[in-house]
């Protein structure tokens, strides 16, 4: 997890979009998560092909990476960072609507929207197992 405050150089920018290729290697040789290999290695391309380590676009992008793609975005934008408090929900349900077929597969984020009650539940369950206090990291 980033814990920087403040904004990223181009040059740490650079380094952090090494860890889709990183993580791959360091999961390649566990046979039984062979299945999400894809995910960690596309889960940041973009629909639109802007995204990053490999620009895929649009279905090139394995499924998989695409659901992947907004559940982690959903959680990165719900959760506090110690530079900023978590989105509510609202906000980042505006930002997906306005994402779909740009940065997230339009399908992917249509079923968010068809399941969102369940998920703001897993949401809100999986949360309240987790302690973290933004404050003890600043
Ligand atoms: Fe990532």
């Amino acid at each position: 997890m980033l814990r920087k405050h403040g904004k990223l150089t181009t040059e740490e920018f650079e380094h952090i979009k090494e860890h889709p290729d990183l993580g791959c290697k360091i999961l390649a040789d566990l046979r039984p998560l062979a299945g999400v290999l894809p995910a960690v290695r596309h889960h940041h391309e973009q629909w639109d092909g802007r995204g990053y380590p490999a620009k895929l676009v649009g279905e090139e992008i394995p499924l998989i990476a695409r659901i992947v793609a907004v559940a982690d975005a959903y959680d990165a934008m719900v959760s506090d960072r110690p530079y900023r408090q978590g989105m509510p929900v609202e906000k980042v349900e505006e930002i997906f609507a306005k994402g779909a077929a740009q940065q997230w597969d339009k399908r992917v984020i249509d079923a968010y929207f068809a399941t969102r009650e369940e998920i703001r539940e897993i949401s809100r369950r999986e949360r309240a197992n987790l302690s973290l206090d933004v404050a003890r990291w600043t």
